[in-house]
């Protein structure tokens, strides 16, 4: 059997209450005793052997070390988590305002769980100001013609004219900078982008395209390829798992319907393509018996997508998604976490960042290890069913 059948998922076990709090708790107590080391300097993207270096501020993914730091703040209210989220704000006001590493449409992933979630906690007018000139800055990448952020790259490269799915959850930042200035340019874009995202992305199958690329002269949408999937036409675990959670954000913010069936169909397509622990491999090509890595990460994201979602449906559809979310986060706590400290400095083990295959593009660093959003979204999972969360994004 390659794939669990998907009504088989359902009599598989939720996490419960108690599980919930015991596995959120390791989580934060791994978070406190990592703070000497990574207070003034972030955890790495990627672990080796297990364990994450340190690193300046810099790459796409530093938001979310910042982010666990502000998840374990809420579940301890330690006072040396709060002053180390304070140091980081600080850090990443100096980022933007230096411009260093930030030609990247990534500016939503950096900014949200580390500033506009700082400011939400404390009112820090440092994660305030930070965040909201990372707006401004996202805002610049927006191509008028073919009304999509270009994700990577100097504007308007030949090779990189194209959005990626990822980028449905950069565009919160935006919602949140017009909600918290009245400006409705950051608005305007985040629509026009998730509108051509979604109607090119998506698949008929909807499974997705994790890159898209438009025609330069024109604006119209040329072709889908992947980076980081296995070849062009499979589906990338993280990139479907970033279309779940995406189009559950986009609804939240624009409450627009045609986004519930392309919610509920990216949602299926995972599913139908877990192995029979839930914990899918790094792309949905592969299964059970496959000598492939897998990535946890894609199981927390999806997790948090589906319990978002669930805020916006009817009761019984709602209990559903939660339903899920709560095996495929009891799967990833019970066998994918670290639960002996001394093997790593991570939270869950076993994630993709880049795998290189003979027909993908990205190059290989990451695999199966621990990935800094893979620690992230599995305690925001671990949250957002502990208690009524106020979301970052
Ligand atoms: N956003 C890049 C990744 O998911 O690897």
């Amino acid at each position: 059997m390659k794939w669990i059948e998907i009504e088989k998922i359902e009599k598989k076990p939720e996490i419960s209450s108690e599980g919930v709090e015991a596995a959120l708790n390791l989580a934060a107590a791994q978070v406190i005793r990592n703070l000497p080391e990574f207070t003034d300097r972030f955890q790495k993207a990627y672990s080796e052997n297990g364990f994450y270096e340190g690193t300046e501020n810099r790459d796409w993914t530093t938001g979310f070390w910042t982010g666990e730091i502000w998840l374990a703040y809420e579940q301890t209210l330690a006072p040396e988590l709060k002053r180390a989220g304070e140091i980081q704000m600080q850090s990443f006001l100096d980022r933007i305002e230096n411009k260093i590493d930030v030609e990247t449409h990534d500016l939503g992933f950096l900014y949200s769980p580390s500033c506009v979630a700082g400011y939400k906690l404390t009112g820090s007018q440092v994660g305030r100001k930070a965040a909201l000139m990372a707006a401004k800055e996202l805002i610049t990448r927006f191509h008028e013609k073919g009304e999509f952020i270009q994700a990577w790259g100097p504007l308007n490269a030949p090779d990189n004219y194209r959005l990626i799915i990822d980028c449905l959850l950069n565009l919160p930042l935006l919602y949140w900078a017009t909600e918290e200035t009245g400006d409705q340019r950051y608005r305007d874009v985040a629509e026009k982008h998730i509108h051509t995202a979604l109607a090119n992305v998506i698949r008929p199958d909807f499974s997705t395209w994790h890159t898209f690329f438009f025609n330069m002269e024109t604006g119209r949408p040329d072709h889908g390829a992947t980076c980081q999937g296995y070849r062009d036409g499979s589906a990338w675990a993280r990139g479907q798992a970033w279309g779940v959670y995406g189009t559950a954000v986009g609804y939240k913010y624009t409450k627009r319907e045609s986004y519930i069936p392309v919610f509920k169909g990216v949602t299926r397509y995972f599913l139908e393509h877990l192995p029979e622990d839930l914990v899918p491999f790094w792309d949905l090509e592969f299964g059970d018996g496959d000598d492939q890595p897998r990535d946890s990460s894609s199981a927390s994201i999806a997790a948090c997508g589906m319990l978002e979602m669930a805020k916006y449906l009817p009761e019984k559809e709602a209990a559903y998604y939660t339903g899920i979310a709560k095996r495929l986060v009891k799967a990833v706590a019970d066998h994918y976490a670290v639960k002996d400290f001394s093997k790593s400095n991570g939270i869950v083990l076993h994630s993709t960042y880049s795998n290189h295959s003979p027909y993908n593009t990205c190059n290989h660093y990451g695999v199966d290890e621990c990935n800094i959003w893979g620690d992230y979204f599995y305690m925001e999972a671990l949250t957002r069913l502990h208690k009524d969360w106020n979301i970052y994004w």
